[in-house]
């Protein structure tokens, strides 16, 4: 089996990412709940697998100063990266697992559309929400998409976890609050639905 880095780089190499079942040409559920959590557009966002998506975009049209994306694919990244040209340069990149991740400073917010989702062994989970809690400080911000339970079994050829929002909370823990839960059905390009849950959370311990 491929390690994660090699599978994602060699999807993003073989697809364009308007292609991919994934694509949304444009972020709505994301961007109203970041509105919903009334940060400032000077506080820090991390979007972890952001992928080639059009958050990025449109959270620095929007006048957002301090975003920063990760992912493990450097040809993901490079797809972000071309898309925004000159405005690229105002953008933290980060290319990393982000089960390994440690994060150099401080974020406001965590954003997460389908990536949490494949981490189908209880020890990357575990790594990952020690990544979350170091990023994000007690009066920050967890925003959560994963495949709603009933929804996909697989996406990308790979295993995936379906969450509820009790399945989503006790993940993280108790140091995160459920604050807003939200469904959508989102459309493939290949007009296949897909049931997602989105889950807002405050850091509160
Ligand atoms: C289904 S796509 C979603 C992309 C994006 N969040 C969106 O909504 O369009 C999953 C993304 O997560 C990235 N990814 C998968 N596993 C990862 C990991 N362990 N660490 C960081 N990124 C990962 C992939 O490269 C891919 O870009």
């Amino acid at each position: 089996m491929k390690d994660a880095k090699t599978h994602w780089d060699d999807v993003y190499a073989a697809r364009s990412p308007l292609d991919v079942s994934w694509y949304q040409a444009e972020p709505r559920l994301s961007l109203e709940l970041v509105a919903a959590t009334g940060i400032s557009a000077a506080q820090p966002i991390i979007d972890v697998g952001g992928g080639a998506s059009l958050l990025v975009d449109r959270l620095l049209d929007g006048g957002f100063t301090d975003v920063a994306v990760l992912d493990v694919s450097r040809n993901a990244l490079a797809h972000a990266q071309r898309r925004l040209g000159a405005r690229a340069a105002s953008v933290e990149w980060h290319e990393q697992d982000v089960t390994r991740f440690v994060a150099p400073r401080r974020f406001t917010l965590w954003h997460d559309r389908a990536v949490f989702h494949f981490l189908t062994e209880a020890a990357d989970r575990e790594q990952y929400v020690r990544a979350l809690r170091r990023a994000i400080p007690v009066g920050g911000h967890a925003i959560m998409a994963a495949f709603g339970i009933g929804g996909p079994t697989q996406c990308s050829m790979l295993d995936i976890v379906q969450y509820d929002a009790e399945k989503m909370q006790a993940a993280l823990g108790h140091e995160f609050q459920l604050m807003e839960e939200r469904a959508e059905l989102h459309l493939t390009p290949a007009a296949k639905q897909q049931q997602f849950g989105f889950f807002r959370f405050l850091r509160v311990g």
